[in-house]
């Protein structure tokens, strides 16, 4: 697909976007941007650094001297802190458990936003997050919201965590999304929303191939 046409996928924790958006970024070789990894990196500099994670201005001049980069490799997307390999320390429970958090400040938000921006400049992007369709990306061609049933998504982490012989309580992972979605959802600027425009997809029933075969039909109908 030569004509510029980013990809916007936005929708609640765990309902298969970093998944979706890299199969479909793979397909198309167009570049993945994972916006979440952003605001955990920051998040996990936040909490090594001891700060309030009340205060947006801190986290505001602490994200000034930071800088995040997305390493395209062949085993996968490295997340670079200063330089740092940070890629498993975002997924600890203490990062997801904070993120909500910190992501919430709007000086944050307007910063990541700016850098995600610059990202996307080739036009050939993928994004998955949160406000993408509705604010980052506004006028992104392909705009999708993507959702589960909070019951299939707690199941669908659950069974990550055992694979990776993780231990975890079905029913604590299932309120701790739920919290997510109400916190990320209820936030004052940009929240999780689904733009008017976007084409909602519910991943309750479907496999990720084919929730990526579904984007791919759009974004080539898009292209016509
Ligand atoms: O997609 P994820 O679970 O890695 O995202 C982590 C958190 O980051 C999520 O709970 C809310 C926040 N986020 C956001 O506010 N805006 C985005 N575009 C992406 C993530």
């Amino acid at each position: 697909m030569n004509k510029k046409m980013n990809i916007a996928i936005d929708g609640p924790a765990g309902a298969g976007k970093s998944t979706v958006a890299k199969l479909v970024a793979e397909k198309l070789s167009y570049l993945y941007i994972d916006t979440g990894a952003m605001y955990r990196a920051l998040t996990f500099a936040a909490l090594r650094a001891n700060l309030d994670l009340e205060e947006g201005s801190q986290l505001k001049e602490l994200l000034d001297g930071l800088t995040i980069q997305l390493q395209h490799e062949e085993s996968g997307v490295r997340v670079l802190l200063n330089n740092e390999d940070v890629t498993d320390e975002i997924r600890t429970k203490d990062v997801t458990s904070n993120v909500s958090l910190v992501s919430s400040h709007e000086g944050v938000r307007i910063e990541m936003v700016d850098r995600q921006r610059k990202l996307a400049e080739t036009g050939h992007a993928v994004l998955d997050g949160r406000d993408i369709g509705t604010y980052v990306l506004p006028d992104a061609k392909v705009k999708i919201f993507l959702t589960a049933s909070v019951e299939e998504r707690a199941r669908r982490r659950y069974e990550e965590h055992q694979k990776k012989g993780i231990s975890s309580d079905f029913d604590q992972i299932k309120k701790e999304i739920a919290h997510r979605d109400k916190l990320d959802s209820t936030r004052a600027f940009a929240p999780l929303k689904k733009a008017d425009d976007a084409a909602e997809i519910d991943s309750t029933t479907l496999t990720i191939p084919e929730v990526a075969e579904l984007i791919i039909e759009l974004a080539k109908e898009r292209e016509r």
